[in-house]
């Protein structure tokens, strides 16, 4: 499970594993070092977390002096490996020279590396891009890291510039895994089972596969790339809802107040609109709801109608995503 910031999250996480098999693990959304303030660490504290699958929180920071504290805190709390954010596209993150914005910095990177490694108790992965503005900064960077005990290099093929714009660039993705001896995990619009096979064919040193969007979009989509059992439609209608009913229950209990609540709703909405004919109608409506009681008779009525699913194993074209098989 990739980290979605705002969606991924213990709630969204702790409801997936209640209804949903197929992942292996989760990256968690990045946690920043704030001085080891014990918010910060909240997503990830074990009381809150209760899933089937392994969780590797993850940290956006690029001094060595935070990092090491905050993987420590981490280390304590029972998890053995931190994923370091070296992705993040956001302009301001991108700026201050952190995330994506650090990847034409090279030697800055191993430095960090050097000084953080021998330091924390836990393993370190990392979770990069193609580079910042260019996408070669990542070849650049790779042979540098062969002889760095990274447990593995999540690699999303796109540029920090590009944001979730464009197309992923498969070519430079092929380039970048040639100059590297680390395991691989490849991350970027997988949204079908179909998209899954034609990459994975073309990729099969690839050791491991990502899913953010395309997993949300279709919380199916996980077991269907495994090879589970395929549910009838009314069965997956039936588990869509008791796991939508779980997640509005989970921030019902962490978020104060309706606004809250439903613009949080409104957020996953964004993507499981896809999901369903007339999706989009639900979402419109779910935006001028102003009570939970009003969101969840709006939502009752829209499951109620049986809507029809979108989300067949090779039909799922998410108009955010890039790749068509
Ligand atoms: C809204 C949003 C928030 C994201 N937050 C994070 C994050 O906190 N850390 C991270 O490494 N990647 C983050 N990503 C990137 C995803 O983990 C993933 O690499 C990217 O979306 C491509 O995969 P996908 O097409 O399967 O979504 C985020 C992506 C989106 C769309």
């Amino acid at each position: 499970m990739a980290p979605v910031l705002g969606i991924t999250g213990w709630v969204y996480r702790n409801a997936y594993s209640r209804f949903f098999g197929g992942y292996d693990f989760a990256i968690t959304p990045f946690i920043k070092s704030s001085k080891g303030r014990p918010s910060t660490l909240w997503d990830i504290r074990p009381e809150n977390n209760d899933v089937r699958f392994n969780i590797v929180p993850q940290v956006l920071d690029r001094d060595a002096d935070n990092f090491v504290p905050l993987a420590r805190s981490i280390f304590d709390l029972g998890y053995d490996t931190v994923n370091w954010n070296l992705g993040c596209p956001l302009p301001m993150v991108r700026k201050k020279g952190r995330g994506s914005g650090m990847l034409p910095l090279p030697h800055e990177i191993v430095s960090f590396l050097e000084k953080v490694m021998p330091n924390m108790p836990n393993k370190l992965s990392i979770k990069v891009r193609l580079g910042s503005e260019s996408a070669t900064d990542l070849v650049k960077l790779l042979p540098l890291l062969n002889d760095v005990p990274l447990k593995e290099i999540i690699i999303h093929p796109r540029t920090g510039k590009q944001m979730y714009t464009g197309e992923v660039d498969l070519d430079a993705f092929e380039d970048a895994i040639s100059v590297t001896k680390h395991k691989i995990v490849y991350s970027g619009d997988i949204n079908s089972v179909k998209t899954f096979k034609m990459l994975s064919e073309r990729f099969s040193s690839v050791s491991g596969w990502m899913l953010g969007r395309g997993g949300i979009t279709n919380p199916f989509l996980p077991e269907e790339i495994k090879g589970f059992p395929q549910s009838t439609d009314q069965e997956k209608l039936d588990r869509f809802l008791a796991f939508h009913d779980e997640v509005f229950l989970g921030y019902q209990k962490e978020l104060s107040g309706p606004g809250h609540l439903i613009g949080k709703m409104k957020e996953v909405w964004r993507y499981w609109a896809d999901a369903f004919e007339g999706g989009n109608r639900l979402l419109f409506k779910i935006t001028r709801t102003k009570t939970a009681e009003k969101y969840r008779a709006t939502v009752s009525d829209f499951f109620g109608k049986k809507p029809k699913l979108r989300i067949e194993m090779n039909g799922l074209k998410l108009k955010k995503l890039s790749i068509q098989p």
